[in-house]
C-alpha cells in the first residue's frame, strides 16, 4: 500500500527518554541490522559495520562515551555503527570483493576508474561517516515499523567509544542508534514548510 512507509516516515521520532524494564530482542536487533545493510551505498562499497549492544556494563559505557545524555542513559539496547575508512583505499581487497559484487561477474574496470577518480585520502573518512547515515536512516524507520522508538546520537565523544568498544584504527565511530520503548507519547512533529 502506497501509504505504509509514509505512515512509519511520519510516526518516527527521536525518543529521549525510554521506559525501563522493555528490551528488545535479538530478533528486532538481527532485523534491524538487515535493514541498514539494505541501504544504499555510493560505489556499492558499504562502508559500515553494525556493533549492537545489550548488557548492561557495555551499555553504561555506551552511555558515558555519549556524555550520559539521558536518551543514552535510558535506552535498551545500541547500535553503533562504524564507518570502514582504511578498508576504502582503491587498492584494498575490501573494495575488490564490493566492486567484483557490485558488477555481479561483468567486468569491474569502469567502477574501478570513476573511484580511483573520487578517492581522496583526506576526504574519504568523512565520506565513509555519511555513507552511514543512509544506514542509520533505513534502521530508524525499520525500528518504528516494528513498534520500537530510537533515537540517532552523533553527541559523543569519538575517542571513548573507540576505546569502549576496541574499533580498530582504520575505522571510526559514525553514529549511535538508541534503541527501546519511548517512556513518552509520540510529540507533536515539528518541521520547516515544504518550499
Ligand atoms: C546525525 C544526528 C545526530 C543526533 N544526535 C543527537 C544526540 O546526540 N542526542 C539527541 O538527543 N538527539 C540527537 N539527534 C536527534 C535530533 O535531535 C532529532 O532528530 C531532531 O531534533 C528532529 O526531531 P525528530 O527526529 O523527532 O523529528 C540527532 C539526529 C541526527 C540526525
Amino acid at each position: 500500500m502506497q501509504s505504509t512507509l509514509l505512515n512509519a516516515i511520519q510516526q518516527r521520532y527521536a525518543c529521549h527518554e525510554f521506559s525501563a524494564g522493555q528490551s528488545v530482542s535479538a530478533d528486532e536487533l538481527a532485523w534491524l541490522q538487515e535493514s541498514g545493510c539494505l541501504a544504499p551505498s555510493a560505489f556499492g562499497l558499504e562502508p559500515w559495520r553494525f556493533i549492537t549492544v545489550t548488557d548492561a556494563a557495555g551499555k553504561s559505557a555506551i552511555a558515558r562515551a555519549c556524555f550520559d545524555q539521558p536518551t543514552a542513559t535510558t535506552a535498551a539496547a545500541f547500535i553503533v555503527i562504524v564507518a570502514l575508512v582504511d578498508s576504502l583505499n582503491p587498492d584494498s581487497d575490501y573494495v575488490r570483493e564490493r566492486f567484483e559484487a557490485e558488477a555481479r561477474g561483468l567486468n569491474c574496470a569502469h567502477i574501478y576508474e570513476a573511484y580511483r577518480a573520487h578517492y581522496r585520502a583526506d576526504t574519504i573518512a568523512a565520506w565513509a561517516q555519511g555513507q552511514c547515515n543512509f544506514a542509520a536512516a533505513h534502521m530508524l524507520l525499520q525500528a518504528t515499523h516494528m513498534g520500537l522508538g530510537s533515537c540517532p546520537i552523533g553527541g559523543f565523544s569519538s575517542g571513548a567509544l573507540t576505546k569502549t568498544l576496541a574499533i580498530p584504527p582504520g575505522e571510526l565511530p559514525a553514529l549511535v542508534i538508541a534503541l527501546g520503548h519511548c517512556s513518552y507519547a509520540a510529540p507533536k512533529r515539528l518541521r520547516k514548510p515544504l518550499a
